[in-house]
């Protein structure tokens, strides 16, 4: 069973670190604030570095006391006190054609069957900082130039949003990519920009980005031939993953697919999707 606890990015080296500044009963509370609204499963083992992440919120916000941040949180109407939170406990981590069994799976099986469905919309539904996205893109694009492509892509994360949406990429990040595909598919930076991509303006005009909480949001009446839900079920439990993969499910087209990551799995978890293959699963055609 892959672990169902959030991998957080840092260590305890980092100058941040501070255990006295969250405490036990403190973490919590933190916890299940992130179960509620997120679907998080933070266990014990990740207090030190949920501390450390929450420590740096309060020191950032020029706060003294944990309690002086959760009174913020609780009297916050905005919502921007839970988008910081968030920002800080998840990690984004992400690259181009992660995966790539997926990316092989859509072009041999999901866009013959679906071809002629116009447009041919894709759900990216944890597309952290848009590698995910852009991929689906060019892969499609490299495929089938004809084909009227409409990507999805969203997150929870506002931080992870901005970076996708602004689509600006490394050298470094770029070369998971086929050479041929950047000349064809990206913009190459000059000047200041020198070592940076982005993607050309008619695909990039094609993708919407937008926030999406899995946990409780109303999914899009739109239906899509295949959604990616890939590398964020790891952080929630069995019943938050049946109610998350319930309501993909309503995104999905008769006969259309949902894709996992690879380390993760739907056992133990309802649903009334056929398995197809690790990570691949297939709404049953006559499904509402
Ligand atoms: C590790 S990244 C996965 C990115 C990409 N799907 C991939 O497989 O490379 C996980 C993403 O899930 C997002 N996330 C975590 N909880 C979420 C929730 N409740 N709703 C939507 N997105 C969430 C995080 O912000 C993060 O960007």
């Amino acid at each position: 069973m892959p672990p169902s606890t959030i991998e957080l990015p840092g260590t305890f080296d980092d100058p941040t670190y501070s255990a006295d500044i969250v405490s036990a009963a403190d973490f919590s509370r933190i916890s299940k604030l992130a179960y509620e609204k997120f679907g998080l499963n933070l266990k014990d083992g990740k207090q030190a570095l949920v501390s450390a992440r929450v420590g740096k919120l309060l020191r950032d916000q020029g706060l003294r006391s944990f309690e002086e941040y959760w009174n913020r949180i609780q009297s916050d109407r905005t919502g921007e006190a839970l988008v910081s939170l968030i920002n800080a406990l998840t990690t984004n981590f992400t690259s181009f054609l992660r995966e790539p069994e997926h990316f092989e799976f859509l072009k041999s099986v999901i866009v013959p069957q679906f071809a002629h469905t116009q447009p041919f919309r894709v759900w990216s539904a944890a597309c952290a900082t848009g590698e995910e996205p852009y991929s689906i893109m060019f892969t499609l694009a490299a495929l089938n130039a004809t084909l009227d492509t409409r990507l999805l892509a969203t997150d929870i994360s506002t931080r992870a949003l901005e970076h996708a949406s602004r689509g600006v990429y490394g050298e470094e990040q770029v070369q998971a990519l086929p050479a041929d595909w950047r000349p064809r598919f990206m913009l190459r930076g000059e000047g200041r920009s020198a070592g940076y991509f982005k993607a050309k303006p008619e695909l990039r005009q094609r993708m919407e980005f937008r926030r999406f909480n899995l946990i409780e949001d109303s999914v899009p009446p739109q239906k899509f031939p295949v959604v990616f839900c890939r590398n964020v079920m790891i952080y929630f439990d069995i019943p938050t993953k049946s109610n998350v993969v319930g309501r993909l499910s309503e995104a999905i087209l008769p006969g259309g697919y949902l894709f996992i990551g690879h380390s993760e799995s739907l056992s133990g978890v309802q649903h009334s999707l056929e398995y197809v293959k690790p990570a691949i699963y297939r709404k049953v055609k006559g499904a509402a």
